[in-house]
């Protein structure tokens, strides 16, 4: 199978942790190599729900070596809680590692998370207010704290030291908040060092050492790419690069390791936070496919915005990062609607456009342009091999596939494992 990496080619939510989980079981190593706790992945097995925010679902087979690479943000009491949770439940967490090099979510950046979202009043981004994009913006600005640091008194009071005075600065004299004592965070944040010191390593060397004895690597985004800070649709995106990309920089590896990069598409679109939307279904169609597709955040638990699918935004994530094949997810979600809708492309002020636009202002005003099918009645989830699915849900594929101009080789028709379909035989 080679090295692989999994991407959202949509705005997140496309139900990457099924399929990841599911490709985990052929690969040797599987990687998270961006975003935070702001994800969250549902994993079925054997009738058991695991939900997990930081760790790769790789976790859940006793071989898959997991690893948290340095372009991950941790927030090391959410880390220790899912471990801890995993061993509860009798999941080996031994074969686990943490980049020294990934940044460190403070108490201060979740509270300047959530204050900034508030200031910004109705232009706020409705972030998940972990702490994202103020842990990102201190990595950028070259203040940040790295899991390394919590395994030195020195270096983590100084680093503390030298950017402290203006955090508390910001939170007191802008913000009116609390500020936090220097003392209180370099005892909390030592002790965690203390619990998590066996899985803090160089995860570049290990990831590049693994590649050079022939293992397959799984490099898993989170988010999606049109939450991607560079190619999304900024401002109302992540603060990282989930597109195919950001795996070599978040991971340590070459662009010439990477094999494949598998798209995951859900069968309609989902957005959470604000933002242009194009297909969106605000009235009853939208809640219909919201009840029967459970769209509630995972990490947050808010409703998720609905609407049909959008091929013109797939056909981008094709283009950003180079999409070698397609896993589309919850089809079974459309079973019993009379007609579905695909999005083709957008009237904009009398013209038609058939590449997504990179202004947001234009996007907002675009005029979504349908092609519709007819639904089918059947059950897909009972459904084991792709010819024998309905030929209205054939025709639906068949078209994504041709307006996307990429193959699908993975269907996936309910949350269990069973619940798939393999098209080609890309997983083997
Ligand atoms: P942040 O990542 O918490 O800063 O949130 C920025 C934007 O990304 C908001 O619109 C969030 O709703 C969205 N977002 C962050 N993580 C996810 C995710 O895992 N799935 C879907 N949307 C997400």
């Amino acid at each position: 199978m080679g090295n692989v990496v999994i991407v959202g080619s949509q705005w997140g939510d496309e139900g990457k942790g099924k399929i990841t989980d599911m490709i985990s079981k052929k690969t040797d190593v599987v990687v998270r190599y961006q975003g935070g706790n702001n994800a969250g992945h549902t994993v079925v097995v054997e009738e058991k729900e695991f939900k997990l925010h930081l760790i790769p679902s790789g976790i859940l087979y006793e071989d898959t070596t997991c690893v948290i690479a340095n372009g991950v943000v941790v927030d090391p009491a959410v880390l220790l809680e899912e471990i801890e949770s995993l061993i509860d439940r009798d999941v080996g967490v031994n074969d686990f590692h943490i980049s020294s090099n990934a940044h460190v979510i403070m108490p201060y950046h979740r509270e300047l998370d959530q204050l900034e979202e508030v200031r910004k009043g109705n232009g706020k981004i409705g972030t998940t207010g972990r702490g994202i994009g103020p842990v990102y913006m201190d990595k950028i600005g070259r203040f940040g704290i790295k899991m390394g640091d919590l395994l030195n008194e020195e270096v983590l009071r100084e680093k503390l030291e030298a950017t402290l005075e203006l955090k508390n600065s910001i939170l007191t004299e802008i913000y009116d908040a609390d500020d936090f004592d220097i003392d209180e965070l370099v005892d909390e944040y030592l002790e965690y060092g203390r619990q998590l010191q066996d899985y803090i390593t160089d995860t570049s060397y290990l990831i590049n050492q693994a590649m050079e004895q022939g293992d397959n690597v799984l490099f898993e985004g989170a988010q999606g790419t049109l939450l991607d800070i560079d190619h999304g649709t900024y401002p109302y995106v992540t603060s990282s690069n989930p597109t195919a990309g950001g795996a070599c920089i978040g991971a340590g590896v070459g662009p010439t390791k990477i094999d494949s990069v598998l798209g995951i598409v859900k069968a309609y679109t989902t957005r959470v936070g604000a933002g242009p939307f194009p297909t969106e279904l605000t009235g009853k169609a939208g809640e219909v496919i919201r009840n029967q597709g459970k769209e509630f955040g995972t990490t947050t638990g808010r409703p998720r915005r609905c609407g049909w699918l959008d091929a013109t935004v797939v056909r981008y994530a094709a283009r950003v990062n180079g999409l070698t094949s397609l896993a589309v997810t919850k089809l079974d979600v459309l079973d019993g609607l009379e007609t579905i809708k695909v999005c083709t492309g957008y009237e904009y002020k009398g013209e038609v456009l058939k590449e997504f636009p990179t202004d947001q202002r234009v996007l907002a005003e675009c005029e979504p342009i349908y092609e519709e099918f007819a639904g089918w009645d059947e059950d897909t989830s009972k459904v084991r091999e792709y010819d024998n699915l309905p030929e209205n849900a054939k025709a639906y594929l068949d078209r994504l596939s041709e307006l996307v101009g990429v193959k699908i080789s993975i269907l996936s028709i309910g949350p269990k494992r069973a619940e798939t379909i393999i098209i080609d035989k890309f997983v083997d």
